[in-house]
């Protein structure tokens, strides 16, 4: 094999079909609906049914499936002292990756039937914002609470947080981040989830496995990465300094580039639209000057490159007043929808991922007896 034959980062090459998802410069479709329209439209219930079932839910439909999330809200007590045991400066993804896993040994649904499946796709999106908002309160010194029924899930998440009703925009913000995250097609963490599929391995590992891939900073981690990044500078110009420096030393700007989107990342211009809002709202235009000072030269050099929905979310959260410690955590809580969707698509029609190395390593050798290893 040449050299020319390797695709580092497996950049351009299809590794198969998906009727889930469709990502390309010009429209990110789920199920075939535009995501602005999806966004307009839908709460994430309705989109989390729409990738798990295959079909937007009519109202009795919907009412299933969050009766089917009310029924699964709520941690056990041996996941609750997991929980309490995890030292309290371990990230939050290893937290959420932990104690799913742990969780799953008392998973309730059982069976590989589809329907059994879509069952556990459920039972995970609800165990997963109960482990993040209980770790949220205990790491603020406060005990869990349970889930308050006849809530839609983002408000569900913002009140097991605060243990209050969310405002009306939060709510709203928050279901819109869990709509734009809820699927992207073969990244990094869903083609991780898929390859371990392929194994015929189950769809909790596949979930815990696709968590370890989300946390990398070149992945969901981003997010955080880029409110921090926003959060260092104290003004504008000190912003445009820093970012004209990173680019001349060729350094990567957390929360923008995407290997798909080459002129712009469709849920990136719905998410700042509404970053904008919320900023007057709250009075932090002086956040959105920093935002753009990192933004414009990096938008506006020769080889543009353009932010991901990454860097509005991240402010987004922030203006909502949730620790960055949480962004990536909330990411995996919508992406679970997409990654379950993704399991049941690759073990129905299932071949095991296999690809092939380019060999770098020494030539064939024999191995000398141990006294003779320098
Ligand atoms: C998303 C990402 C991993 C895609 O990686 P990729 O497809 O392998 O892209 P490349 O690293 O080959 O980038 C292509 C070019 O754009 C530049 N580039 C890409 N992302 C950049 C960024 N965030 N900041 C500055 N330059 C960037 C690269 O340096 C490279 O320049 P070159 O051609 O002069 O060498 C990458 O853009 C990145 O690391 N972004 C920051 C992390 C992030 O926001 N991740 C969330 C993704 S949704």
């Amino acid at each position: 094999m040449t050299m020319e034959a390797v695709k580092a980062g497996l950049e351009g090459v299809v590794v198969g079909d998906t009727a889930i998802c469709c990502v390309d410069q010009g429209q990110l479709l789920y199920r075939g609906y535009p995501i602005a329209e999806l966004a307009e439209k839908c709460n994430f219930g309705e989109v989390a049914h729409l990738l798990i079932y295959g079909e937007l839910p009519n109202r009795s439909q919907l009412e299933v499936f969050r009766e089917q999330l009310a029924e699964f809200h709520g941690l056990r007590a041996e996941v609750l002292n997991t929980l309490r045991m995890i030292p309290p400066d371990v990230p939050m993804m290893s937290v959420l990756r932990t104690c799913i896993s742990m969780a799953s040994h008392f998973d309730p649904v059982q069976g590989q039937q589809v329907e059994s499946l879509r069952r556990r796709a459920i039972w995970l999106l609800a165990v997963a914002s109960d482990i993040v908002a209980a770790r949220f309160r205990l790491a603020s010194g406060k005990e869990p609470i349970p889930p308050k029924p006849g809530l839609d899930h983002a408000e569900q998440m913002l009140y097991m947080f605060h243990g209050k009703n969310p405002d009306a925009l939060s709510a709203r913000l928050l279901d819109l981040t869990l709509v734009l995250y809820a699927e992207h097609d073969f990244n990094a963490s869903t083609f991780t989830s898929r390859v371990v599929a392929s194994t015929a391995s189950d769809m909790t590992s596949c979930t815990v496995s696709a968590i370890g891939a989300l946390k990398g900073p070149l992945h969901g981690g981003a997010n955080e990465e880029a409110i921090n990044l926003i959060l260092k500078f104290k003004s504008p110009a000190e912003a445009s300094a820093w970012v004209k420096d990173a680019l001349a030393r060729k350094e990567k700007v957390m929360g923008f580039g995407h290997r798909v989107y080459k002129h712009g990342d469709h849920r990136a211009v719905i998410l700042e639209r509404e970053m904008r809002k919320l900023a007057e709202v709250k009075g932090r235009q002086d956040l959105v000057a920093i935002y753009d000072a990192i933004k414009n030269p990096i938008v506006n050099k020769e080889n543009p490159i353009y932010p991901n929905v990454d860097y509005p979310c991240g402010v987004v959260y922030y203006l909502m007043g949730l620790p960055p410690d949480l962004y990536t955590p909330l990411f995996a809580c919508s992406r679970i929808a997409g990654w379950c969707a993704h399991y049941i698509e690759q073990i129905q029609n299932n071949r095991i991922y296999r690809p092939l190395s380019h060999y770098i390593g020494p030539p064939l050798r024999s191995v000398p007896p141990i006294e003779k290893r320098g």
